[in-house]
């Protein structure tokens, strides 16, 4: 039950605010949210949940760390605002370059700065179009992403998104972008005969080169670990293949580390897990915790030098570009993963939350598959484990679990029947064990 308080808010709120994905419906048990103590949050009830996906899988510092709200407020108080546009810099944006460069991939050492993920995935294409302009080949323009790949919905990033529920309200998407099937260890089928399952994913990318034409593609778009989509971690021989496809037919390779990047995953950047460097990078969530809004992309050094030799300017801008307050937080944000040995600390409790799931759900008739990497996890419901179907979409499982999961005080995210769990890398192991018991409460309550 809502108190009159959060009742009242709701209502204010619901008579003049649109919000990300807006659905009036599902509002009306919506939460408002009050305040927030490392791995907590708490609502204008003042009940308390587990933040079971840190905000929006930004948060990995966790509320309340007052290190990045100084860092905000001295920098305020010394300049709020400078221009990023070329010919205007800022020292604290100049220090994230610099950073940046030493802790992104070695043939990474350029940087430039957005608001969030879409804006740097937008970014991304349009310098992978500029690039290929300049080399001389103007036709390299397509965009090859993934099914189940989530890269934020401006248009061009929508058209990259991978997740059908996004498209149809605002069709038609950019002509030139086109989806290969998600690695998912779980459900992908590789052709009978083929070298591994991991093998055969990564070549459905150089069968659609070839069906587009290689001088078409401009870059080749994918999350470390698909993340939105459902936690999909690639089998390890998916990348470096994907890396040799790459070079054969000049497609940049683009990694989506909006969500892998930072730590999460137990690395610094998650295609370190399999020793691949991409060409271009994005990033944005836990690069700030969420304490300010900020992205951006990083450049290899190739691609930096043919943008520098160019001789034209790249007439690609936001205002909000090399925000000083932003860069400060990220700034005091890299102290925080260094000192706090965040990418330890995900390996660890990551290792945890897996294991113990596995203890509670494994032997469950409805749990399909329970999958992850670091502080990333996600279990799948299915119908029929043996066959690997899924229940009805009507039936509304996961709504459903993830409504339980809520009353018990574990507040997350589904995708479809998958259950996603990144909590903050600073959750306690004791919280982890709660999370666990809270999903198999729910998940038994859901399907006795
Ligand atoms: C992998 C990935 N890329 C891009 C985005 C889009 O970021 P934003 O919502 O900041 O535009 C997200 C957001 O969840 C994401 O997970």
């Amino acid at each position: 039950m809502k108190t009159a308080s959060e009742l009242t808010l709701l209502q204010r709120d619901s008579a003049h605010l649109i919000h990300p994905l807006h659905a009036p419906a599902v509002h009306v048990s919506g939460k408002v949210w009050i305040s927030g103590e490392g791995a907590y949050l708490s609502d204008a009830d003042g009940n308390q949940f587990i933040d079971g996906l840190s905000g929006l899988w930004n948060n990995t510092a966790g509320n309340g760390r007052t290190e990045l709200a100084d860092a905000a407020a001295k920098q305020m108080r010394t300049m709020a605002f400078a221009s990023g546009y070329i010919g205007s810099t800022n020292p604290r944006a100049i220090e994230l370059a610099e950073r940046l460069a030493e802790l992104t991939y070695s043939n990474i050492n350029y940087f430039y700065l957005t608001s969030g993920g879409g804006e740097a995935t937008d970014s991304n294409i349009k310098l992978a179009r500029y690039y290929w302009k300049v080399k001389g080949k103007p036709n390299k323009t397509k965009v090859i992403s993934r099914i189940w790949g989530y890269h934020g919905v401006t248009l061009a990033a929508m058209s990259a998104t991978g997740i059908e529920a996004y498209w149809p309200m605002f069709e038609p998407r950019i002509p030139g972008f086109t989806h290969i099937p998600s690695p998912d260890p779980y459900r992908y089928e590789a052709v009978p005969g083929s070298k591994s399952q991991g093998i055969a994913a990564a070549e459905e990318l150089e069968k659609r080169i070839l069906e587009e034409g290689a001088d078409t593609v401009a870059m080749f778009l994918a999350e470390p670990i698909q993340g939105a989509g459902g936690v999909i971690v690639p089998q390890d021989d998916y990348f470096p293949r994907i890396r040799e496809i790459c070079d054969q037919y000049e497609v940049l390779m683009v990694a989506d580390e909006v969500i892998t990047g930072f730590g999460r995953t137990g690395r610094m950047f998650g295609l370190e897990h399999w020793n691949v460097q991409p060409d271009l990078i994005q990033f944005a969530k836990a690069i700030t915790s969420g304490y300010f809004p900020l992205g951006g992309i990083g450049v290899s050094d190739e691609i930096a030098t043919v943008m520098n030799e160019s001789g034209s300017p790249w007439m690609h801008a936001y205002t909000y570009s090399a925000h000083p307050v932003g860069c400060a937080v990220a700034l005091a944000m890299l102290d925080l993963i260094e000192k706090e040995d965040f990418l330890g600390q995900a390996e660890n409790k990551g290792r945890r939350l897996l294991i113990k799931l596995k203890e509670a759900l494994e032997n469950h008739p409805n749990v399909g598959d329970i999958r992850g990497i670091g502080m990333m996890c996600a279990v799948e419901i299915v119908k029929d484990r043996s066959t690997k179907l899924p229940f009805d979409a009507k039936e509304n499982i996961g709504a459903k679990i993830n409504q339980e999961a809520i009353k018990r005080g574990l507040f997350s995210r589904v995708r479809g029947d998958v259950y996603l769990i990144a909590p903050p890398i600073v959750t306690t192991e004791s919280t982890i064990d709660d999370i666990v018991d809270i999903l198999a409460a729910a998940i038994q309550e859901v399907l006795r």
